[in-house]
């Protein structure tokens, strides 16, 4: 099949590659001449795991193309919008790059009589937003044109986010038109996932619930860990045994410094602003939301009240391990706080350092090695899980810092083993 992707961020990127690998012919429709042509050199602009290597693949296939211009849409059977839906000041889903590309790709459908477009949303959207695509495209082209739109919303998570494209536990497919649906039916068939053909509604519903769902979960983690620090009981220790019943799971309940990411956090805000327009009590939602900022706020408290020193280092600036996205990453939040506190930070991530310094620029130190990072510094901050730091050799880590204090914003170590190593050592929910 010849298909177009409207954006080349995490997931128009990815789809554009995974399909492409499929043997597809892959255009890829970008706004700004720079990146696309670093992106036709096979840079991805952007940190996932095993990205660049499906890229330049394809490149020297000849299946994926870049282009800053709309005339692949009128040679392609499925045109994907895979812009970004980012949170307006209120919390609604800023829907103008939506909308703008709709148009565009309205203008250059085919109008070949047997020629059958679908345009299909990977964008997350609130409900009612295809049929408003549906309404912008039908008033941009001539009634002839043959097109349907779908809604086909994206799953995957930044770090595997390739392999969660293969190997996806469903691919959900909601259209009103069953020839859409029989191509991306095709489309998807080495995708071994189940598929969920469905309305318009249902899919776009879909997303919003998976994701207020794992918000939820984090949290739900938070919520009780904060009994346990009042109590002294063990958070992984209560989520261990709970989790074992299989009704409830152990999955993705994971009790740190919030949740953060460019999905999450506004996925969230967006449902709760849909639900006050259709007259829903959200409150269940804000107080997910309340709970997650109150698990930031708890952590920024812990290191105010318990540092020996204001000359800190930290560990781990991406808002979760393998990617370089920060994007309401809770880093951003106690950086700015500790700075405000008249802190000296020295940060370390693997992947993300460059994004950070395009905010903060020289109000903090930046190195690429975290045993540099801790150097005669008076305390560690942990705030991502990246692989690295689980392994790490503990005992040069308390030899190399000034004071043997750790504030473990995601719970990595065992509380014995950082007793025994003479730390003092702060993580969430555990005493
Ligand atoms: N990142 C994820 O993990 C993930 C997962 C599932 C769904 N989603 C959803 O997919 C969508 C895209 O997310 P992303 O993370 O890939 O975003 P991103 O910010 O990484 O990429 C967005 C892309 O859209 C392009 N773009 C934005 N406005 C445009 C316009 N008006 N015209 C042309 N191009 C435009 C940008 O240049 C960029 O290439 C969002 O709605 C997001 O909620 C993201």
């Amino acid at each position: 099949m010849t298909l177009t992707v409207v954006g080349h961020g995490y997931v128009g990127l990815v789809t554009a590659c995974v399909f492409a690998d499929f043997g597809n012919t892959v255009y890829v429709i970008g706004r700004n001449e720079k990146k696309i042509n670093e992106l036709r050199k096979g840079n991805p602009l952007i940190y996932e795991p095993g990205l660049k290597e499906i890229l330049q693949r394809n490149l020297q296939a000849k299946r994926i193309f870049f282009r800053l211009d709309y005339t692949s849409v009128s040679q392609s059977e499925i045109v994907f919008i895979a812009v970004g839906t980012p949170p307006k000041e209120n919390g609604e889903a800023d829907l103008s790059g939506v909308f703008e590309v709709s148009e565009k790709i309205a203008k250059n459908l085919s109008k070949k009589n047997d020629h059958f477009t679908v345009i299909s949303c990977k964008s997350t959207v609130p409900v009612g937003t295809n049929k408003q695509i549906e309404k912008i495209i039908k008033n941009h082209t001539p009634k002839r044109v043959n097109f349907a739109v779908a809604s086909c919303p994206e799953f995957l998570r930044e770090g595997s986010a390739i392999s969660d494209t293969l190997n996806a536990d469903r691919v959900v497919i909601g259209s009103e038109s069953k020839k859409a649906i029989e191509i991306l039916l095709e489309l998807h068939k080495p995708i071994e996932g189940k598929k969920i053909v469905t309305d318009l509604s249902s899919a776009e519903l879909i997303k919003y619930t998976a994701n207020a769902m794992l918000a939820t979960k984090v949290s739900f983690a938070n919520f009780i860990s904060f009994f346990c620090e009042k109590t002294g009981a063990d958070i992984e220790t209560v989520l261990d045994a709970v989790g074992l019943d299989k009704r409830i799971g152990r999955v993705f309940m994971s009790p740190g410094v919030g949740f953060g990411g460019s999905c999450l956090p506004k996925d969230v805000m967006a449902l709760i602003s849909t639900g006050k327009k259709l007259n829903i009590d959200v409150s269940f939602l804000e107080a997910v939301v309340k709970i997650n900022s109150q698990a930031k706020k708890n952590f920024l408290k812990k290191i105010l009240s318990n540092h020996q020193g204001k000359n800190l280092a930290i560990w781990g600036l991406a808002f979760k391990p393998n990617t370089d996205d920060i994007r309401f990453a809770p880093s951003l939040f106690i950086i700015e706080k500790l700075l405000e506190n008249d802190f000296q930070l020295t940060v370390y991530d693997q992947q993300a350092l460059l994004n950070v310094k395009k905010i903060f620029k020289d109000k903090i130190r930046y190195t690429k090695d975290p045993y540099q990072a801790i150097k005669e510094k008076d305390g560690l901050v942990i705030l991502t899980e990246w692989n690295e730091f689980r392994q790490v050799d503990l005992n040069r880590v308390r030899s190399l810092l000034k004071k043997p204090v750790i504030f473990d914003g995601r719970n990595l170590y065992q509380i014995s083993t950082m007793k025994k190593l003479g730390f003092y050592y702060y993580s969430v929910g555990r005493s």
